[in-house]
């Protein structure tokens, strides 16, 4: 059955109500074509699917390995949360179309988050001796955002949620000192495009990865941040499902800790002590320019804080718990933060501790990592539990 426009665009409108009205059972199959107001918080009426067709399987593995049976019941439990799916190389896309023919209910989002600039999602620039050129723009569209936007159309009746290129503007703003300008030269030439091609899909809403407050909350980062962000929305047209930034997808920060974990250290010349704060000071920033100012934020690892020598720790953080269960934000007074997501599902390695097999990356290896971890996107069962013992707020079970 197809829907007249207008009816479906009324189901956009009353997205706190909607919830009940939507079929909460059900294929995709069966729902109908979806449009997403990007004017509103969707996550109000959307649940994030669990995006990532190996997940669940690899969390059941998980949990029978472990022997203490409280923590077997809360492993079982991060079963139920969605995560985005990484579409950082070509093959992952058959990844996708798995997860698009199992029966997505009606009120679930895909998660899909696009990294096919050839950076990593996690760490600082610094830390990557892997750094070669990232993909340039004509491949960057016939690989990733044209295979992305094609699947999306055909597939109407699923709404789709996009994080778009984590850690790249960040990693050529914070440059560590280094000559990057190849890099924003070229994410200069690829996002529009990207934006333009997917915020124009109405079952899709779009948000730009902006780092989080420890990268990019410096006075002087800040309106860099603001300035490139605006530049690549309006070349793209100002495309209507783009709804703002995605926050803490690599490395992280806490939502709201007062004072934040590095402000008695030499960070204090940072303005953005929190996400929270960073996104009241960057969102200020994008609305004067006429930018959608919303966000979402990983929370799949920010349980604990004080566990880091420095902001740039961001491999296998020895003791971290998870964060808050992906859902939106419903706290009065904080209508900027759309919802809590997890970007990645936890249990996957950041990167390999062993200098010699494979891509070693110092963190990995430094004195505030879990060791000895495997390579990265690898199951690293030891880091999972500790993530599950130490979540903060605790697995209900
Ligand atoms: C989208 O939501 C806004 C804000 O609630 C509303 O004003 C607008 O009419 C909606 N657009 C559509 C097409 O439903
Ligand atoms: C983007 O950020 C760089 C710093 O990395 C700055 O030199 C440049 O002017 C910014 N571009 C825009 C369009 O704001
Ligand atoms: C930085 O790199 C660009 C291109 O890679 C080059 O054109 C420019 O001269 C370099 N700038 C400096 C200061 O080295």
């Amino acid at each position: 059955m197809k829907l007249s426009k207008t009816l479906v665009f009324s189901f956009g409108i009353v997205t706190y109500n909607i919830v009940s009205a939507l079929p909460s059972e059900g294929t995709s199959a069966g729902c109908q074509r979806v449009a997403l107001n990007a004017s509103t918080n969707i996550w109000q009426g959307y649940i994030l699917h669990q995006s990532d067709p190996d997940y669940a399987q690899l969390i059941s593995l998980a949990a029978g390995r472990i022997q203490d049976e409280t923590l077997t019941q809360k492993a079982l439990k991060v079963a139920d949360a969605g995560t985005f799916l990484s579409i950082d190389n070509p093959q992952a896309f058959s990844k996708l179309e798995r997860t698009l023919q199992e029966s997505i209910p009606c009120n679930h989002i895909v998660g899909v988050t696009l990294q096919g600039m050839g950076l990593p999602e996690q760490g600082s620039y610094s830390d990557w001796p892997g750094y070669k050129m990232p993909i340039m723009p004509e491949e960057h569209k016939r690989v990733y955002v044209d295979p992305l936007a094609s699947m999306i159309s055909a597939n109407p009746s699923t709404a789709f949620a996009l994080i778009i290129e984590p850690f790249t503007l960040p990693a050529f703003i914070k440059h560590d000192g280094r000559n990057l300008s190849m890099l924003e030269t070229i994410y200069h030439a690829s996002i529009p495009y990207a934006l333009e091609s997917l915020g124009n899909l109405p079952n899709a809403i779009l948000y730009l990865d902006a780092g989080h407050g420890g990268l990019l909350g410096w006075h002087q980062t800040l309106p860099l941040v603001a300035s490139n962000i605006s530049a690549v929305y309006k070349v793209a047209n100002s495309p209507p499902q783009f709804r703002g930034i995605a926050i803490n997808t690599h490395n992280y920060n806490a939502w709201d800790l007062s004072p934040g974990e590095f402000a008695t250290t030499r960070e204090t010349r940072n303005y953005a002590q929190n996400e929270q704060t960073y996104l009241r000071l960057l969102g200020t920033r994008l609305q004067q320019l006429g930018v959608p100012n919303n966000a979402i934020m990983d929370t799949s690892r920010n349980g604990i804080h004080g566990l880091r020598e420095e902001w740039d720790r961001w491999c296998n953080v020895y003791g971290a718990g998870l964060g808050r269960f992906p859902g939106p934000n419903l706290q009065p007074g904080q209508q900027e933060l759309d919802a809590f997501i997890w970007a990645k599902g936890p249990g996957y390695s950041d990167g390999s501790s062993d200098s010699v097999i494979g891509i070693y990356r110092k963190y990995c290896g430094g004195i505030d990592a879990h060791k000895p971890s495997p390579e990265r996107g690898e199951w690293f069962q030891e880091y999972f539990e500790t993530l599950v013992r130490e979540a903060h707020p605790s697995v209900g079970v």
